[in-house]
């Protein structure tokens, strides 16, 4: 599990363990990336590959019928997970050493070490509450992942927006879709990938005209174009990819995920990455921007996105650090020079050990010196 990026996931890590154990909370509050659109045009897989894991059910029709969040948890794998993690839960003791498992709300204290395992059970859990016959439910499944390889970082698969009722789906199921991923996309902390499949026309992309609704500016939202190997031949996206056609200031990326005859002859995520990539390299339409196409440009994409959103967090987090420091000085003061030998003095040197490293941290990403005054 690393698409998203192991230089973010160290700085990333780091400061969400500063900012906890100094401001006591996730004041990071990184954004939920959100999923949204029309039914197989991909979302799942596109999920899937940014995890780079296998444990979402993918396939034709109707397969997502449940939310899912996804929480990824940080746990380092050099200390003790019970030191680090915001709300350990008590069946975290004892892990360590890379170990990666999921664990679901729903089946607490059981860890899944095997991602296999871990999509039956999410098959298995829609099937209970949503049933057997194509029918959506909007209480979601809550899965965390584990791991020492991943941000922490929340993320939504969701439904399909659907427009003709089939199973056992009420008659008004295409509102009952559009309201509940409204609900999810409307939050203005998440970031939204608009999947739209490349072989459909892009007017008619659902995933597009409600990401505008809850986000006219296009400032939260990025455009995935999936499907790209499925376009009539003779016909290419590349007006789509390189922005001419919709706006979108985060942009389209163009990917190819798996197809259905990948997942029944249960291709290797790493072989299908290797094709995507091989895929645009060699594409006459897409060979000039085969570097910000794909499922590795996209990870990257969010990336940058996910920075952003922490950059404009740091002039909060610096304010609050602010404080805290000037509040540690004035009891130090009141201490007198008793102070200085007691553990007091050694929460404040922790402190200011952390306040350096947070100046510095800060100035490296702001590209400017910020100094902490106090
Ligand atoms: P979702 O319903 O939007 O979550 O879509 P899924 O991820 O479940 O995919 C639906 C179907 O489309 C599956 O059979 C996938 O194999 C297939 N699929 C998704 N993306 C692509 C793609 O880029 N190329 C091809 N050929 N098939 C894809
Ligand atoms: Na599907
Ligand atoms: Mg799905």
């Amino acid at each position: 599990m690393a698409a998203l990026g192991e230089d973010l996931l160290g700085v990333v890590n780091k400061l969400q363990d500063l900012v906890f154990n100094t401001i006591g909370n996730d004041s990071l509050d990184l954004p939920q990336i959100v999923v949204v659109g029309s039914q197989s045009s991909g979302k799942s897989s596109v999920l899937e590959n940014i995890v780079g894991r296998d444990f979402l059910p993918r396939g034709s029709g109707i397969v997502t019928r449940r939310p899912l969040i996804l929480q990824l948890i940080n746990v380092p794998s050099d200390k003790s997970p019970e030191d680090t993690v915001p709300e350990a839960p008590t069946s975290l003791a004892g892990v360590g050493g890379g170990e990666e498992f999921g664990e679901f709300n729903h089946m607490p204290g059981r860890r899944f070490y095997d991602f296999a395992e871990i999509r039956r059970e999410i098959e298995s859990e829609t099937n209970r509450i949503a049933g057997a016959n194509k029918g959506i439910n909007r209480q979601p499944i809550n899965l965390k992942v584990y791991s020492p390889h991943v941000l922490s970082l929340t993320l939504v698969d969701l439904p399909g927006l659907t427009k003709v009722p089939i199973g056992d789906q009420p008659t008004d199921i295409e509102k009952q879709t559009r309201t509940l991923i409204s609900e999810y996309i409307a939050k203005p902390n998440s970031i939204i990938l608009a999947v739209s499949p490349a072989n459909v026309d892009l007017v008619n992309s659902e995933s597009l005209k409600l990401a505008r609704y809850v986000d006219p500016a296009g400032k939260r939202t990025i455009g995935v174009l999936t499907k790209l190997d499925l376009m009539d031949h003779g016909t290419n996206a590349l007006d789509i990819l390189s922005g001419r056609v919709y706006p979108l200031k985060l942009g389209f990326v163009g990917v190819v995920n798996r197809s259905q005859q990948d997942i029944q002859t249960n291709k290797p995520m790493d072989e299908a990455l290797a094709a995507e990539r091989d895929f645009f390299r060699m594409h006459p339409a897409y060979r000039n921007i085969a570097p910000r196409c794909g499922t590795r440009y996209l990870a990257k994409t969010l990336n940058t996105t996910l920075m952003g959103h922490i950059r404009e967090r740091l002039p909060d987090i610096k304010a609050r650090l602010n404080t805290l420091m000037g509040q540690t000085q004035q009891e130090l003061a009141s201490y007198g020079t008793d102070a200085f030998i007691g553990k007091e003095h050694r929460g404040s040197l922790i402190l200011q050990l952390m306040t350096r490293f947070a100046t510095s941290f800060i100035s490296s990403i702001d590209g400017t010196s910020s100094e902490i005054s106090t």
